[in-house]
């Protein structure tokens, strides 16, 4: 700990209180035992919660009333102290607000700051357009509200490791709604949304200790990529088209590559799109039983499809290789951290073993409100009026970045991102649309293993509304015009 320049004096504390703008607080005033005069030591301990941020800039200060009060010490002596580090620009006083540490004071206390003296983020100006964020804006209704109302007045106890038995029934009735998918509520496991889902089964799957192999889709999805190699794994890159995942590029043992999972986006591969055709998913499956490999199937944003009804998910062709990885966070909001596994009945047990470990992830009112959401019908009926919404802007996409010259728009099946395609510097186009205001990401950090073969720009179309959406693609189609 460090240690304070007034440390070899001794002490008397005094808690004293000081108001901040909601509450009133108790303070440890630190005064030093000695024989200097007792405004000099007042100050210094008021500077001293100061410095060490215990006092934050805007807080306001016991009245030298009440503080002379408090300390059992003459008013004079309090105005005297207050003045000195008025005049010293520690405090200042605020007409009809009493005394308050200088607002402009950030930055000068010696430990860690606390939120209150932190200078707020500046807020992103421009429109961002980085892929993987909702709509929430009409989220909060009544549905919503009263989910969380019953959720929070009487949370249930939660004592089975896989999750809230409530929840996981619902999930398994969402899954053979939306997703054609027949999953028994017992294998299904509540998560906190599809990367902690991933990194809690990799854990499973190494039994703690053993180094996995894993297969992810090139280009694919960085954060999820991360994941395995942020616990010690290995991760090889899978070739992908306009199609999804190309199954040729699955190793054999005879390419002497053994892989113990492969990660995939069979229904809407990300970036590019596309889904994967019936002859390769029964090629995948097939390949999965030879080699005895799990296929973990991120089935993000499946349910937002836009052309056609949503395609069955590959679990529903295979439950003993194939482990889906779901996530309430494309069709809900990513705040929630809440997801979902429906893992084969072997890994049921190893699952549940390793929980009873390490604890709910999820916490139950956030089970609690989830089930109950889904239980009234809510999400279905969000999701139907979101693809009506979500299909009115990809048609805006498609309508202003459709056909400019010599750039590609990849088709938008479904999701709410777009993928443009062009000849050009990504990096001048990037950099050309932040200056102008608009964030978009370029093609190229989709790409694990090899250089990426195309260069182009990855922009979400679902969180903004319709106007701030049209300006942005815009800016976007002046900037690719400009550059491409
Ligand atoms: C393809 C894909 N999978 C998974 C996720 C992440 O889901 P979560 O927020 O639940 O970790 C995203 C988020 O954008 C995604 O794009």
């Amino acid at each position: 700990m460090t240690r304070s320049i007034y440390d070899h004096f001794h002490w008397t504390t005094f808690r004293v209180t000081a108001v901040r703008p909601d509450l009133v607080v108790e303070l440890p005033l630190r005064l030093s035992d000695d024989a200097r005069p007792l405004p000099v030591r007042i100050c210094e301990g008021v500077r001293e919660l100061i410095m060490d941020g215990v006092l934050a800039p805007g807080d306001h200060l016991p009245s030298t009333r009440s503080l002379s009060a408090q300390l059992a010490v003459s008013r004079g002596t309090v105005v005297a102290s207050y003045e000195q580090l008025e005049a010293e620009g520690y405090l200042v006083a605020a007409a009809g607000s009493g005394t308050q540490v200088n607002p402009d004071l950030h930055g000068l206390h010696r430990r860690c700051a606390t939120t209150a003296a932190t200078p707020r983020p500046q807020r992103h100006r421009g429109i961002d357009l980085t892929p993987g964020a909702p709509d929430t804006a009409g989220l909060a209704n009544s549905a919503w509200r009263s989910a969380w109302h019953r959720a929070c007045v009487n949370p249930p106890r939660i004592t089975d490791p896989l999750g809230s038995p409530r929840l996981r029934h619902e999930i398994a009735e969402h899954l053979r709604q939306m997703r054609s998918l027949l999953a028994d509520p017992r294998q299904v496991v509540v998560t906190g949304g599809a990367r902690a889902g991933l990194a809690e089964l990799i854990q499973v799957l190494s039994a703690g200790s053993r180094r996995l192999t894993i297969g992810v889709e090139s280009p694919g999805y960085p954060s999820l990529r991360k994941v395995p190699t942020a616990l010690g794994h290995r991760t090889i890159g899978l070739r992908t088209d306009d199609h999804g995942l190309d199954p040729d590029s699955l190793p054999t043992s005879r390419d002497g590559t053994e892989l113990d999972a492969a990660l995939i986006t069979p229904s809407h591969q990300y970036p590019w799109g596309g889904s994967l055709s019936a002859s390769r998913r029964a090629a995948v499956i097939q390949w999965a039983e030879a080699t005895s490999c799990w296929i973990v199937e991120d089935d993000f944003d499946s349910e937002l499809r836009h052309v056609g009804a949503p395609l069955p998910a590959l679990a529903s062709l295979d439950a003993e290789h194939t482990i889906l990885l779901g996530t309430f966070s494309s069709v809900l909001t990513p705040a929630l951290g809440c997801g979902y596994l429906v893992v084969p009945p072997d890994l049921v047990n190893p699952f549940a073993r390793q929980r009873r470990a390490t604890g709910q992830p999820v916490p139950t009112i956030v089970q609690e409100a989830v089930a109950d959401y889904l239980s009234t019908g809510a999400l279905r009926r969000r999701t139907q009026r979101m693809r009506q919404i979500y299909r009115r802007r990809r048609r805006t996409v498609i309508d202003i970045l459709g056909s400019l010259p010599g750039t590609t728009l990849q088709p938008i099946d479904g999701g709410l991102h777009a993928v443009l395609v062009f000849h050009g510097s990504e990096e001048g186009i990037v950099q050309q649309c932040r200056h102008e205001g608009v964030g978009v990401i370029p093609l190229s950090t989709y790409w694990g293993s090899h250089d990426p073969e195309v260069a182009g720009i990855v922009l979400g179309f679902g969180s903004h509304d319709d106007a701030t959406l049209a300006s942005a693609l815009k800016i976007i189609a002046k900037v690719v015009t400009e550059h491409a």
